[in-house]
């Protein structure tokens, strides 16, 4: 089904199911610990070995030897996989060092063997064995030395420029000339990545823990020189990917090897002091930000640069996408500036470019309103877009940030907050709030499903598309019940497995509106499918309460399939809609905050979002995807920041003890509002996407509260006591 004009009235319109806040289909299977993870297929493969991978101890160079014969003779030990004997390798599209290093070393814990052994102790005891001596060459590890250094500067997409910035800043009246930093950042995932691979002759399968199972077929057959077709990735249940579980890891290629050496089923899980090292992170940016206004509040100037670092070959970290769409102003200056850094690779995490672009423009905005002593929130409403500021001829599909803005206002009590900072004392507790907008681009992906209708009415959607515990099971489920107007438990979903037809997938929050308009789209030849085997008017015949009627005649769904099972299989592909309309999300971020005045220590006292993000097919998962990346959004604010070490190159606090992600007792009551919304423009569900939407905006309004609570501007993230100690009022 091409989608190329907007959406009319539609079965999904009904919201008899879609649009409900049912509880997730998927939940009773994982509360009782039947819904299998990577690490957990104890059946499907015969006496699986266990692999263990070593990571280099460097983090450039080459290897000069490996001593492996200890590890050899070590109980247990099946075969040592590396680069000497595992055959040639090829690089996937997604990956920017190669996954099993050696003898060239690309970066820190790159993958330089795998010990497969018996079991896992023996396989682990085996790796410690394992002597890799190096001959390290210098590299640059921090952003700001490699920017210091002239490090080379890789090719980014030209500097986008609309009307003349230099001169519209150089002529503003209030101007604001500031420089942000965010550190590197681990997608810190509950499950580790992990996968078990079995070979039968040329075919393999590979079960693991991946968002994208199209993107990991295909690289994974690249990688070891196979046919497409030889490969099958299965990945029903995902424990967290957060942007890591996008593209394949070093986990799935070398249980793939490991399995072929020992002949035998492998399965290995990274261990946790690996990932962040071994898989991707988010990399570190320097923002400089320019604003230029007139007295009374209009941006006539708006700049925004941004510099990241990444292997050779890699992408910058895209933080000026929001920056082009989301304040009008006539001169306008976005720009990326990649260097070169021998830090393991960066890519996408949590919202990638506009959650970290949104830490710098919205403190930047927060300056600006200050200085212009206009109300943050009304600033930010009086510099509202309908268009695209670049190409005014094509508008939002539907954009709706002065509602959220205005309606998170009156719901939290903006009304209340100081202009002045440091006003505020709740006992030793300095309190003030922030706000920042929310933007998020909505992607739409070709994606594609199967539904099947038996005898009894039963209704089976089969698609590759993962959930990642983000509520796919239940979404597609609810969007298969509509439009086959049948209750959602007369509905079996069954997902990750590529055998199944491509869809998304998971990634960008672009899984759940294409993902469902895929199924809606299978489910839309089934319809046609069921009426003629009944003899009824496709264009005419209802669905609904387990029925199918068409003018004065009516049958139960089963009977259509009362000598055989109907399939039918669809998928859904965007074409032109983008090119004519800007597809975007929207939100407000609200947030209290308490400053300890005498330590420096920052507690979130509550937080609000108001999101208008399209149709929202289940309240309750949105939700839920919502709340988790405000959580997300505690942690970029107030304590996740990869160490480095600028000597040696590495990230140092590389496990949970020391990469710090908000418990419990940091996060509190979170309000969540939708914003009646369906937008036509960007699929028939008329949905968009809202979980990484519900990140992006809420570390800069934590900054903007403390800001407001202490007086203390902090332009570089994680805004840890030390940073406010010396600001904070004398409490003698
Ligand atoms: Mo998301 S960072 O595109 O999984």
């Amino acid at each position: 089904m091409k989608f190329d004009t907007p959406a009319g009235t539609n079965p999904i319109d009904q919201m008899k199911v879609v649009g409900k806040p049912l509880d997730r289909i998927d939940g009773p299977q994982k509360t009782t610990g039947h819904a299998r993870y990577a690490y957990e297929w104890h059946d499907v493969a015969a006496s699986p070995a266990y692999g263990y991978v070593v990571g280099a101890g460097i983090a450039k160079g080459r290897v000069t030897a490996m001593e492996l014969d200890a590890a050899r003779a070590s109980p247990g030990v099946l075969a040592i996989v590396t680069a000497d004997n595992a055959g040639t390798l090829h690089k996937g599209d997604r990956n920017t060092a190669p996954l099993l290093g050696g003898p060239k070393v690309d970066h820190y814990h790159q993958a330089l063997a795998l010990v497969v052994a018996e079991t896992f102790e023996q396989a682990r005891a085996a790796a410690d064995l394992v002597r890799i001596r190096y001959a390290p060459t210098k590299g640059v590890f921090d952003l700001d030395a490699a920017k210091k250094a002239g490090n080379p500067l890789q090719d980014t997409d030209p500097d986008a420029r609309v009307g003349n910035f230099e001169k519209a800043y150089g002529d503003a009246p209030v101007t604001l000339d500031a420089t942000y930093h965010t550190p590197d950042q681990s997608h810190a995932m509950m499950e580790p990545h992990a996968s078990l691979a079995a070979w039968d002759g040329d075919q393999l399968t590979v079960w693991t823990s991946n968002q994208m199972i199209a993107w990991g077929k295909k690289d994974l057959a690249t990688t070891l020189g196979l046919p497409e077709d030889k490969v099958r990735l299965v990945s029903p249940y995902i424990g967290g990917g957060f942007g890591g579980k996008l593209f394949i890891r070093s986990d799935v290629v070398l249980a793939a090897l490991g399995a072929r050496a020992a002949k035998r089923p492998v399965k290995l899980a990274l261990q946790r002091p690996l990932i962040a090292n071994n898989t991707t992170h988010r990399p570190a940016t320097v923002q400089r930000i320019r604003l230029g206004a007139t007295a009374e509040g209009t941006l006539t100037a708006i700049g925004h640069e941004s510099w990241s670092g990444n292997l050779s070959g890699g992408s910058p970290e895209e933080a000026v996408q929001q920056t082009k769409l989301l304040y009008a102003g006539a001169n306008r200056l976005a720009g990326l500036r990649l260097h070169t850094v021998d830090l393991p690779e960066g890519n996408a995490m949590r919202a990638p470019g506009e959650a970290p672009g949104l830490m710098a423009l919205e403190i930047a905005m927060d300056e600006m309103a200050e200085k212009l002593k206009l109300d943050p929130v009304e600033f930010r409403i009086r510099n509202d877009t309908q268009v695209d500021p670049s190409n005014p001829e094509r508008p939002f599909s539907q954009r709706q940030l002065v509602q959220c803005l205005q309606d998170g206002a009156q719901r939290f009590g903006w009304d209340k907050r100081s202009a002045v900072p440091a006003q505020r004392r709740d006992g030793r507790w300095l309190v003030g709030m922030g706000v920042a907008a929310g933007f998020r681009n909505n992607l739409v992906m070709k994606s594609g499903a199967r539904v099947r209708l038996d005898s009894k009415g039963h209704v089976t959607v089969e698609t590759d598309m993962t959930d990642i515990g983000t509520g796919s099971y239940t979404i597609l489920g609810q969007t298969a019940a509509e439009m086959l107007g049948v209750t959602l438990d007369q509905v079996t979903v069954k997902l990750g497995d590529s055998s199944f037809p491509a869809s998304a997938g998971s990634g960008g929050q672009w899984g759940a509106n294409s993902a469902t308009a895929g199924v809606f789209a299978a489910c839309t030849k089934l319809r046609a499918a069921i009426a003629g085997k009944l003899g009824y008017d496709a264009d005419t015949a209802t669905f609904a309460d387990g029925k199918v009627r068409d003018g004065n005649r009516s049958a139960a769904l089963g009977k259509a399939a009362a000598d055989g099972e109907l399939v039918a299989e669809d998928s859904i592909e965007f074409a032109t809609l983008e090119e004519k309309y800007q597809q975007s999300t929207f939100a407000a971020h609200f947030v209290e905050v308490g400053v300890d005045v005498a330590t420096g220590e920052s507690r979130i006292r509550r937080m609000l979002a108001v999101c208008a993000a399209g149709r929202i097919l289940n309240p309750k998962t949105a939700r839920s995807q919502v709340i988790g990346a405000m959580t997300m959004g505690i942690g970029a604010a107030l304590s996740e920041e990869l160490a480095v070490d600028t000597r040696l190159g590495f990230f140092v606090n590389h496990d949970l003890a020391g990469y710090e992600v908000p418990v419990h007792a940091d996060v509190p009551h979170q309000e969540v509002v939708f914003l009646d919304e369906a937008d036509a423009i960007s699929s028939p569900m008329k949905a968009k996407g809202v979980g990484e939407l519900g990140l992006c905006g809420v570390s800069a309004a934590v900054a903007n509260a403390i800001y407001n609570a202490t007086g203390v501007r902090v332009r570089s993230y994680p805004i840890t006591l030390d940073k406010l100690l010396g600001g904070l009022p004398d409490i003698a």
